[in-house]
């Protein structure tokens, strides 16, 4: 550039101050023209025929004058993507010439592309391409297959190339026909629920039930386990009870979404055990009556009354029997109406099922009519009974896993401890972050301070609002006076 300039500004070197400007002027056209020789390709280079045209002989020449050989302006990007996305893999290219780009598949070295044509029969695969420097791989709707390497490759002598990887996501899928369906297990055996689950990368199974509630996982290094949740494909429970009875739910996840879960439940067969709040009740003559029996039994017993030996009793002016059931436990209740001297003796309650039968009786006598208030005494009876119902669940029930384990006193009782945590057993906090809709997990572990401080923050807030309110309404009848 310069060498030219110097010849068209010396052009006339004599008469300096006369021809300065017209020496200026022709400087200046000299500048322009130059400046537009140099731009005008490039700025072409949107038409390709035009450009193509103008980068042969352009090329031409520096092949000649072997000036400048295609050089890869910037490397392929690796893409991680989930499958079913599209993805857009750029070769740039500058100096091209004419040269060829084309696109390799690296793993089975299959061309899909050169120049602007595309080889491949993959429908999904596409290209674009623009100033012979461009050249844009577009794969539509990724699947597993599409991962590997991308070589964008120039016919130079020898030749050069780049690769960018494509790796394919793929979401869990849990892979049924390897997983559990419901089970069905006698209280005392061991059970394993399995879960496994497919997906890219390799997914992570967890399990917890579906109540949230903590899942006593037997006995672990001589330490009690229990916990909310449990990682891993396979849940093994030792020496199941009733306790475990329930819907499970396993949940595969490998950080690409979504994440899945399957709901395996879990039946504990056991015969039918009872338990009688009142084995003695007293009631005075004419009034009514009613008397509890409990039972805990899976599959479902049959209950039915029956008095000093005698028939199935049903429901009719004299008697009425109510059932409240809640999973495996039943409350049946008798009631006896208008009292008469035959009605009074030994009741029975019966439970049976497929795995046995069992039956309790309570003796009903006669007391002394009552003096003041003849209800006291049924009331009195019916509070006893309900008060000792909703003790009744955690005893009876835990009392069936106390015989098997030493460090039950402790940790049974006490829902609010903390699990005993092993590397395996993931803290409750992690799990609530996972499955964050299932926020009573976390609340239910949290341990005695934690919940103490969220009390006491709850009474803190309380407080606060306390003070807001005592500083607002003199405020208020501040203000009213004023305007008043
Ligand atoms: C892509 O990954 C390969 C190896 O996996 C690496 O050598 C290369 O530098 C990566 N490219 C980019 C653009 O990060
Ligand atoms: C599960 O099913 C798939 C096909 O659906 C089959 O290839 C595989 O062998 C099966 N696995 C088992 C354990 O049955
Ligand atoms: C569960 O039991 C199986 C054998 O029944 C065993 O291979 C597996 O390691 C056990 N898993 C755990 C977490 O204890
Ligand atoms: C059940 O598991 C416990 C401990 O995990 C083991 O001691 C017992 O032998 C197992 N019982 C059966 C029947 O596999
Ligand atoms: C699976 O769990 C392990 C350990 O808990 C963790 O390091 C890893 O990142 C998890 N993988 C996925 C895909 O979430
Ligand atoms: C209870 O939780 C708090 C945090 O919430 C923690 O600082 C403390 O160490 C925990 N105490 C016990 C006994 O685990």
């Amino acid at each position: 550039m310069p060498p030219k300039c110097k010849s068209c500004s010396s052009r006339d070197g004599g008469k300096l101050r006369k021809r300065f400007f017209s020496t200026f002027l022709k400087f200046l056209l000299c500048v322009t023209l130059l400046v537009l020789a140099f731009t005008s390709p490039s700025q072409g280079g949107g038409d390709d025929v035009s450009a193509e045209d103008d980068e042969e002989s352009a090329n031409e020449l520096r092949r000649t004058t072997n000036e400048v050989e295609p050089e890869f302006a910037e490397p392929i990007p690796n893409i991680t993507i989930p499958v079913g996305r599209d993805i857009q893999l750029p070769c740039i290219v500058d100096n091209l010439g004419s040269y060829r780009a084309a696109w390799i598949k690296v793993e089975t070295k299959a061309i899909l592309t050169i120049h602007h044509h595309i080889i491949t029969r993959n429908y999904r695969i596409s290209l674009s391409h623009s100033d012979n420097r461009n050249f844009v791989l577009h794969i539509r709707n990724v699947q597993k297959s599409d991962r590997g390497g991308y070589m964008c490759q120039i016919n130079t002598a020898p030749m050069k190339s780049q690769i960018g990887y494509v790796d394919v996501l793929v979401p869990p899928d849990i892979i049924m026909n390897e997983s559990s369906t419901d089970i069905t297990a006698r209280e005392g055996t061991n059970v394993s629920l399995v879960c496994k689950a497919k997906g890219y990368p390799s997914p992570n199974i967890s399990w917890r039930r579906e109540d949230n509630q903590p899942i006593p996982l037997g006995t672990w290094h001589g330490k009690k386990v229990l916990a909310t949740s449990f990682d891993g494909a396979q849940l093994n429970i030792s020496r199941v009870s009733r306790l475990h009875m329930g819907a499970y739910l396993c949940i595969a996840s490998n950080g690409v979404p979504p994440s899945v879960s399957r709901r395996i439940l879990l039946h504990v067969n056991f015969p039918p055990v009872m338990w009688i709040p009142n084995q003695l009740v007293g009631a005075p003559l004419d009034k009514d009556v009613t008397l509890d029996c409990h039972t805990e039994a899976y599959p479902a017993s049959i209950n039915y009354w029956a008095k000093d030996g005698g028939d199935m009793i049903i429901n009719d002016a004299k008697y009425e029997t109510s059932i409240k059931e809640k999973n495996y436990k039943v409350h049946m209740r008798l009631a006896i109406k208008n009292l008469e001297p035959q009605d009074f003796g030994t009741y029975k309650c019966f439970a049976e099922n497929s795995l046995g039968s069992t039956e309790g009786s309570i003796r009903l006598y006669e007391s002394p009519p009552p003096t003041s208030e003849p209800t006291k005494d049924t009331a009195a009876i019916r509070r006893q009974s309900v008060k000792e119902v909703e003790v009744f669940p955690r005893h009876q029930s835990l009392g069936s896993v106390k015989n098997s384990d030493k460090e039950t006193e402790d940790s049974e009782d006490d829902p609010n401890k903390n699990p005993v945590t092993d590397g395996k057993y993931r803290a409750s906090e992690e799990a609530a972050a996972a499955h964050e809709d299932h926020s009573q997990t976390s609340n239910r572990k949290r341990n005695r301070s934690g919940s103490e401080k969220a009390s006491e923050k709850s009474a803190s807030a309380s407080y606060k609002f306390k003070d807001f309110i005592l500083v607002l309404i003199p405020a208020l009848a501040v203000l009213l006076t004023i305007t008043t």
